[in-house]
């Protein structure tokens, strides 16, 4: 077996490659990959940069490229739900695209022919999050994540969302991922940490948190390695 992990900023995957110690760096479509053995699984981890298109070309890459075999994020989000406050981890149950609008022709947002509004994450893997977090003793949120190109600082925005998705938080890659990891035919999990809410303060909270959140997401994420 071969675990891709993911990230989209080099924060978000620093704290991983911390714990694989030594790895393999090897360059392809422009990025950057690093292949280790962690506690006997290969794995293979990477930041996409921040988006749909860079955080798709990436997933398909570990996914084709790499042969990996389950696929893993670990980032950062805004909060949409008022019961997520900075630093609690959400794990993605379905994940859209709120930016993906053919409204025009009569399709609900996040629709497009072929596709579907929702992509569900692999259930296997949000069960196995659950009995990690009983392990540690923390609290982890399961909810709908909502992603799209643009960083959300903005409250009409934010309720637009909920009423199209009734998402529970918001980033920038998963739901781009998920149609990757779907139509592959890959197991996925999406995890995020809360950075910001969202709303008019959010570049300067995600500025002060978005590191702290990271490595709470990351430490996370390297014990669901443990027992994958
Ligand atoms: N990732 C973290 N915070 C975000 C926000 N407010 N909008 C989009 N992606 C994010």
């Amino acid at each position: 077996m071969k675990i891709a992990i993911m990230g989209a900023m080099p924060e978000e995957v620093a704290p991983i490659l911390e714990k694989l110690g030594t790895y393999k760096t090897t360059k392809y479509a422009d990025n950057e990959y690093y292949e280790a053995s962690y506690k006997g699984v290969d794995i293979v981890v990477a930041y996409s940069k921040i988006g749909k298109v860079f955080s798709t070309l990436t997933a398909t890459t570990m996914i084709q490229h790499f042969n990996c075999d389950k696929l893993l994020f670990s980032g950062v989000a805004g909060g949409i739900n008022p019961s997520l406050k900075i630093g609690d981890l959400i794990v993605a149950t379905k994940l859209s695209q709120h930016d993906l609008d053919i409204t025009a022709f009569g399709h609900p947002m996040g629709f497009v022919p072929g596709g579907s509004v929702f992509v569900e994450a692999d259930q296997g893997l949000i069960e196995l999050s659950k009995e990690v977090a009983k392990e540690l003793g923390k609290t982890v949120q399961e909810g709908i994540i909502a992603t799209g190109d643009q960083f959300v600082h903005d409250e009409k925005v934010k309720e637009n969302i909920v009423k199209h998705f009734n998402a529970d938080a918001l980033e920038m890659e998963g739901g781009s991922v998920a149609v990757v990891c779907k139509s592959l035919n890959v197991p996925f999990f999406i995890l995020r940490a809360i950075s910001d809410t969202a709303d008019t303060d959010a570049s300067f909270s995600f500025d002060e948190f978005m590191e702290s959140s990271a490595i709470i997401s990351a430490e996370f994420i390297m014990k669901m390695v443990d027992k994958v």
